[in-house]
């Protein structure tokens, strides 16, 4: 499939995006300072904390930092569960909810079987989903223009 190039001028810091690549969602999130804070919290919790298993497969060499993206402020996703495909939901409030460890930081929550993700998708121990959510192939046009693919 083409390269889909994408508009992030009016995405408000916290907000997220998801956009048709290739057939499937790729989830574009503006992630706050406290967003980007809790990676620290989560790095021990996580099952690949670099991003280091199967490299370029998951997470493109340029996207294997503690953030998993070009730039900080923006994860760029593919939003299927690395277990067996289905659509993680969004659950970006830290504390107790349903489900979720009562010290959640935010992420995302996969229902089917309960894996959990943190706000870089890295996948929390322990659970199903045996990688972190995949980084698709992407790059910066402008400040504002994100091309995916
Ligand atoms: Fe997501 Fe099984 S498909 S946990």
């Amino acid at each position: 499939g083409a390269p889909v190039e994408v508009d992030i001028s009016s995405l408000a810091p916290g907000e997220m995006v998801t956009v048709e690549w290739r057939g499937k969602p790729v989830w574009i999130l503006r992630r706050t300072p406290e967003m980007l804070a809790s990676l620290k919290k989560t790095d021990g919790q996580v099952a690949d904390p670099g991003s280091e298993r199967n490299p370029d497969e998951f997470t493109p060499s340029y996207c294997i930092n503690e953030a998993r993206a070009r730039k900080a402020e923006y994860l760029v996703a593919i939003g299927i569960c690395t277990h067996l495909g289905c659509s993680p939901s969004t659950k970006f409030t830290p504390g107790p909810q349903p489900s979720l460890p009562d010290d959640w930081n935010g992420g995302f929550f996969c229902p089917c079987h309960g894996s959990t993700f943190d706000l870089a998708g890295r996948v929390f121990k322990n659970k199903p989903a045996p990688d972190n959510l995949v980084v698709p192939r992407h790059m910066y046009l402008s400040d504002t223009r994100i091309l995916i693919g």
